[in-house]
């Protein structure tokens, strides 16, 4: 059988590239070894969000006081909160099977890799042909010499998903995305969580802003997370008083369970890559030039597994180009432009340029800001900690980015994705009328700071 495109993966990347082939009227194939939705749904983005909110009550539950709303100490029963989970990837994987099914996708359930020119081979045994190939493997937990995931003291961030159990102590290895955000949830959940970070400051690589990374590290130690910076695990053991762990810096700290969340690196190993002469950087991540195309003609590659931000959104974004291509069209998509959103206890969230790394990049820039504290809608919500921040050039008002810490700040900060996208100014979140009393009033407010003229803050 040959078709227009055989895509190899399943999750964020591929599913949508070839939902919008599919629209596009191509003869698509997509094979996915495991279930369609990828990590991000099953092992990822899904599940620990339904995991961030329900455990969010928990915590809730514990200010309500402060209201006159009490409640009693409360009971966990991970096998319904497993159930309810599962029940909500269940609901988007059946959503995915059948918008494949409406845009005329042929689903194959099978591992599937490169087997030379236009052709994949399937573990079945059967071979597809193609004119193009889009590889969509995603990426996989990494391992630190001496930890390894077969040994059950150790979770990958898949086992602390699977809830099987709330460990009395829980060591985190790695302050970055994954292990700030199982940090939150464990902490919900009852567990005595210490994180422990290689570098100098949590979430490296995000460009976050120094007063939103000293807002998050006070509130990860409100909340009773304990985190040591600049302590790299070396060794583990197992002793009388559980895993021990020892750092570089000569601490060690014994947990019951240890979590390794210290990057991810891509699937980039036995997928037939050197059948075709696909280049691959050290890393494994897979080489590809502007239009997503590999060194070998006619087969592309999107998502974790090449370049770049490992983001859902990013992975169905570069699906969603690679679509347009296929027919004809050339669209753009600038990497630095693409939001991210952190689920900790408060939600980070941000897009384009920090101050900072605007200031370093010789921009001269008008700065705004506007704390939760001073809107009636998060008071009311009884969520005061955080704030909103934009980024503009000074001369053109012309918006660089924004950074949102505080609750909802995941939902807030697609306003700003959507501006900064389009080359908006400041006046044009400013002048806009927000509806009141809203939290979205927040960005609106930082952008009237910006140029001076924020009714709810003093404008310095
Ligand atoms: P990461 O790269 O964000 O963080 C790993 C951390 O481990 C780094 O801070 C690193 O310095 C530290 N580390 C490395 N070796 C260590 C050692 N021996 N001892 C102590 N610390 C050590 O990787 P993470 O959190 O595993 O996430 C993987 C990818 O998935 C990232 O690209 C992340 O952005 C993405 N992701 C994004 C999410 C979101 O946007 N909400 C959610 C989950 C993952």
């Amino acid at each position: 059988m040959t078709y227009d495109v055989v895509v190899i993966g399943g999750g964020p990347g591929g599913y949508v590239s070839a939902i919008r082939m599919g629209q596009l009227g191509l003869k698509i194939a997509l094979v996915e070894k495991a279930k369609l939705g990828g990590v991000c749904l099953h092992w990822g983005c899904v599940p620990t969000k339904a995991l961030y909110a329900a455990t969010r009550l928990v915590a809730r539950a514990k200010e309500a006081p402060a209201y006159g709303i009490a409640f009693g100490e409360p009971r966990i029963e991970l096998e319904r909160l497993t159930t309810w989970k599962e029940g909500v990837v269940r609901r988007l994987t059946d959503g995915i099977a059948s918008l494949l099914k409406a845009n005329a996708v042929t689903v194959i359930e099978a591992e599937g890799r490169l087997a030379g020119p236009g052709r994949v081979a399937l573990s079945s045994g059967e071979t597809l042909e193609a004119r193009r190939i889009v590889l969509a493997t995603g990426s996989s937990p990494v391992e630190v010499p001496g930890f390894c995931f077969s040994d059950p003291a150790v979770w990958s961030s898949d086992k602390a998903l699977a809830l099987s159990e709330v460990p009395e102590r829980l060591l985190v290895i790695g302050g970055g995305v994954i292990g700030l955000e199982l940090a939150t949830i464990y902490r919900r959940l009852g567990s005595a969580v210490t994180v422990i970070e290689l570098l100098q400051e949590i979430l490296p690589g995000i460009d976050l802003g120094r007063r939103g990374l000293s807002l998050l590290r006070r509130s990860l130690a409100a909340q009773g997370i304990d985190v040591h910076l600049e302590a790299a695990a070396e060794s583990l053991a197992a002793t009388a008083d559980g895993a021990v762990v020892r750092a570089r810096s000569g601490e060690s700290f014994a947990a019951d369970r240890v979590l390794l969340a210290v990057g991810r690196r891509p699937n980039s190993l036995g997928i037939g890559l050197e059948t075709v002469g696909v280049a691959a950087d050290r890393r494994g991540f897979v080489l590809v030039d502007e239009h997503l195309e590999t060194s070998a003609p006619g087969v592309f590659a999107i998502g974790d597994l090449v370049p770049g931000p490992m983001l859902a959104h990013k992975a169905s974004a570069e699906g969603l180009k690679l679509a347009a291509w296929f027919a004809g069209e050339e669209t753009a998509l600038d990497y630095s432009l693409i939001p991210q959103a952190i689920f900790t206890d408060p939600e980070v969230a941000l897009v384009g340029l920090s101050e900072e790394s605007a200031r370093g990049a010789g921009h001269e820039v008008a700065v705004g800001r506007f704390p939760y504290a001073s809107l009636g809608k998060a008071l009311g919500m009884n969520e005061p900690e955080g704030f909103f921040q934009v980024v503009a050039e000074r001369k053109t008002g012309r918006l660089l980015g924004a950074q949102i810490v505080g609750a909802e700040a995941s939902d807030l900060i697609s306003e700003a994705a959507v501006a900064v996208e389009n080359g908006l100014t400041v006046a044009a979140i400013a002048d806009a009328v927000h509806p009141h009393p809203t939290l979205p009033e927040g960005l609106k407010e930082a952008a009237e700071n910006a140029l001076g003229r924020a009714i709810h803050t003093a404008n310095r």
